[in-house]
């Protein structure tokens, strides 16, 4: 299997300074790169770090086209939960984003339309041409996007299940009764064709859910460990979330 690459930071703000440079020089040479985004607390300092390469050195960010990996199901576009919101609160309008090239999945769309909504994410995928940098956060107990544990390798977006222990570490950010249960995630098919990955995450919260992704057993039972089959992916990790590795890779 190909050894994936660990760059181990001394924090997690160094580690999203060198992530944004190096997609900074990613999309001057390309400028309508396409660009798989996460949410969650782990890329808030690299967007961060992207909106403050537009406002201080003039980055153009404004081609490059992005799909996101998930949304929670139903939510509406506003709540302030929503992936929907994040995205363009973080990233999408301070960066300067063209509206028209980013994609989120959509929280609000009918029962009824979620298998055509999520095809058409696909097709949308497809006719960009793939997805040629996937950048992702990664759970607690392996998860990507929400794929949650036991999710086929093969999947492609669609509805889901959220783990229990997902839903227990977002009621922090919802009223208790009020956390999802489900949400559309491009699937981990989806995710394992992108022709590069890059996998962030920060804090000793962290540190065993990247061990066993790069040093465990392949298996649906850890969506994360599933990267160690794909041909080209890095991780950029702080010194506590590479806290439980056995060795310095490439070894
Ligand atoms: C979230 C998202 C994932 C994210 C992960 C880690 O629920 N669905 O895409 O990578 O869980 O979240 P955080 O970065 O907040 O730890």
């Amino acid at each position: 299997m190909p050894a994936p690459k660990v760059h181990v930071h001394p924090h997690l703000v160094s580690a999203s300074v060198a992530l944004a440079a190096d997609l900074r020089a990613r999309v001057q040479a390309k400028p309508d790169l396409v660009i798989g985004l996460p949410t969650g607390s782990t890329p808030t300092a690299l967007y961060a770090e992207m909106v403050r390469l537009h406002d201080a050195d003039g980055m153009d960010w404004s081609r490059m086209r992005s799909f996101n990996l998930d949304e929670f199901w139903p939510i509406a576009p506003n709540h302030p939960q929503s992936f929907t919101r994040f995205m363009r609160e973080q990233l999408f309008e301070p960066a300067d984003l063209d509206p028209s090239r980013t994609h989120v999945p959509s929280g609000d769309v009918a029962a009824a339309s979620i298998a055509k909504h999520c095809a058409a994410y696909e097709a949308a995928i497809q006719k960009c041409g793939g997805i040629e940098v996937q950048i992702l956060g990664v759970g607690l107990n392996g998860h990507l996007g929400f794929n949650e544990p036991g999710a086929a390798r093969d999947s492609r977006t669609g509805l889901v299940e959220l783990a229990e222990s997902t839903r227990a570490r977002a009621t922090a950010a919802f009223a208790p009764e009020q956390v999802p249960t489900r949400a559309i995630t491009m699937g981990l098919g989806t995710i394992l064709e992108a022709r590069e990955i890059v996998v962030l995450a920060f804090g000793a919260e962290k540190a065993n859910a990247v061990a066993a992704a790069i040093e465990g057993p392949v298996s649906e039972e850890c969506p994360a460990s599933l990267l160690q089959e794909h041909a080209k992916v890095r991780w950029f990790l702080d010194e506590s979330a590479a806290g439980s590795l056995n060795r310095i890779w490439p070894p």
